[in-house]
C-alpha cells in the first residue's frame, strides 16, 4: 500500500521517480538532510488561548475519536527508531492535558534504537507540571522546553486570555529544581505585547538557571491573523538585550533551530529563533506527527501524509511487519516530500490551514 498524500491547498510536492526508500538509508530527503527529530503533538486542546495561536472562541476541535491512542503513537515511534529518529518531542496544545501523559512518556522512553534508547523531550505551557513531573522523570523525560511569554500577571492573563501565571511560575520552579538540564524557556516575541519586556524575561530565566529562547512569531495561528508588522524581528530582539549586556555568539550551531548568544561573558545565554527572517531550514532534521495521525515534513507545509487512516483501515489481525510496513512507507512518502525551505517571505506564501496547536510545535 502507498500513502496518499492529503493536499490542503497546493499540488502535493512531487516525489522525483526513481527515488525508491532504503530503509538501511534511514530518512534522508531529496536535498540530503538526515531526519533524526519526530515532533508528535499528543492533543489539539490547551488550558490556554494564546493569541498567537489559536481565537478564544470558536476553535475547531479534532473529534477525540481521531487523536491517536497511546498504542498507535508507540507503534509509530517505534518504526520511526528503527528508520533512524533519535529524539521524540511530546508536543501540543498542551501534552500535560492528555490524562495519560506518565504512560506516554513511560512507553515511548523504553524504545531502544541501533544507538541506543531514544530521547524524549517535551514542550509544555508549564501549568501543572509541578505536579507531575516527578512522575515523567521517573518515566523517563530528559528534557524540557517551557513556554513563557511575559512575567507580568496582567500581561499574562491578556495574551493567554487566562489567569494562570501563578501555575506556570510553580511549573517552571519544579522543573528549575530538577535534574532535567539544561532547561529551557520560550518565548514569543510580539510588538506591543513584550516587546519592552524582553530583557526582564532573559533576567528571569537566568535567576532561575533556565535558558531563555526567543521565537519570532511566525503564521501558524489558527485564527489566520498573523501580520508581519507586528512581529518582532531577531535584529530587534538583540538590539534590545544588547541595551543591557554585552552578547557574543556561539559557535557551533549544527542544525539547532536557536542561533545562541553568550551573555556578558558567560556563563548565561540568551537563544533566538529567527524562523521568519534568517530561516535555517537547510539543516533541518525534523518531521512532526499531528495530534490525529498525519506526518508533516515541516511546518508550514501544506501536505500531509494519513499514517491513521491506513493503519486503522487495515484488516483486524494484520501481521505485524505488514503495519510496520505501511507505517515506514508512509513516512518516508512524507520525507521525500520535503521542499527545500518554507516560503513565508514569498508573495505566493499559504498559511497552513491548522494552527500549532493541531500540527504541533
Ligand atoms: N509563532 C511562534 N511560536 C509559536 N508558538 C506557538 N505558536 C507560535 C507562533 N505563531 C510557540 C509556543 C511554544 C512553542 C511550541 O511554539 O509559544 O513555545
Ligand atoms: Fe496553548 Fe501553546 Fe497554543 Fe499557548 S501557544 S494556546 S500554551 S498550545
Amino acid at each position: 500500500m502507498t500513502a496518499v498524500p492529503i493536499s490542503l491547498g497546493r499540488a502535493a510536492p512531487q516525489i522525483p521517480p526513481g527515488a525508491v526508500p532504503d530503509p538501511a538509508a534511514g530518512l534522508v530527503d531529496t536535498h540530503g538532510r538526515v531526519h533524526r527529530d519526530l515532533r508528535i503533538s499528543l492533543t489539539d486542546r490547551c488550558s490556554l488561548r494564546c493569541t498567537y495561536c489559536m481565537p478564544e472562541q470558536g476553535n475547531e476541535w479534532l473529534a477525540r475519536t481521531s487523536i491517536l491512542t497511546t498504542d498507535e503513537i508507540v507503534e509509530i515511534a517505534e518504526v520511526a527508531t528503527s528508520l533512524g529518529i533519535r529524539t521524540f518531542r511530546l508536543t501540543g496544545g498542551e501534552p500535560l492535558l492528555r490524562t495519560d501523559i506518565v504512560d506516554v512518556v513511560r512507553r515511548v522512553a523504553a524504545i531502544s534504537g541501533p544507538d541506543g534508547p531514544v530521547e524524549v523531550a517535551m514542550t509544555t505551557n508549564g501549568i501543572r507540571l509541578a505536579e507531575v513531573l516527578p512522575d515523567l522523570i521517573a518515566a523517563g523525560l530528559t528534557r524540557l522546553n517551557i513556554s513563557i511569554d511575559t512575567i507580568d500577571r496582567e500581561r499574562f492573563a491578556a495574551l493567554t486570555r487566562r489567569d494562570r501565571l501563578d501555575d506556570v511560575l510553580e511549573g517552571i520552579a519544579a522543573a528549575a529544581a530538577s535534574d532535567l538540564k539544561p532547561l529551557k524557556l520560550n518565548a514569543v516575541a510580539m510588538r506591543g505585547v513584550n516587546d519592552d519586556q524582553l530583557a526582564d524575561l532573559v533576567a528571569f530565566a537566568m535567576d532561575v538557571g533556565a535558558q531563555l529562547r526567543f521565537i519570532e512569531q511566525m503564521p501558524l495561528d489558527s485564527g489566520h491573523t498573523w501580520d508581519r508588522s507586528s512581529m518582532v524581528t531577531r535584529e530587534e530582539i538583540l538590539e534590545a538585550l544588547s541595551e543591557r549586556w554585552s552578547l557574543e555568539p556561539v559557535p557551533g550551531r549544527g542544525g539547532a533551530p536557536a542561533e545562541k548568544w553568550r551573555i556578558d561573558g558567560g556563563p548565561h545565554e540568551v537563544g533566538v529563533i529567527a524562523s521568519v527572517t534568517a530561516p535555517f531550514c537547510g539543516a533541518c532534521d525534523r518531521l512532526r506527527l499531528t495530534a490525529d495521525g498525519q506526518f508533516r515534513n515541516c511546518l508550514f507545509s501544506l501536505t500531509e501524509y494519513d499514517v491513521t487512516t491506513a493503519v486503522r483501515g487495515m484488516p483486524v489481525g494484520a501481521a505485524l511487519e505488514d503495519r510496520q510496513r505501511v507505517i515506514a512507507e508512509i513516512l518516508h512518502a512524507c520525507v521525500l516530500g520535503k521542499l527545500p525551505g518554507h516560503a513565508i517571505n514569498d508573495p505566493s506564501f499559504l498559511q497552513p490551514a491548522r494552527g500549532m496547536n493541531a500540527i504541533g510545535g
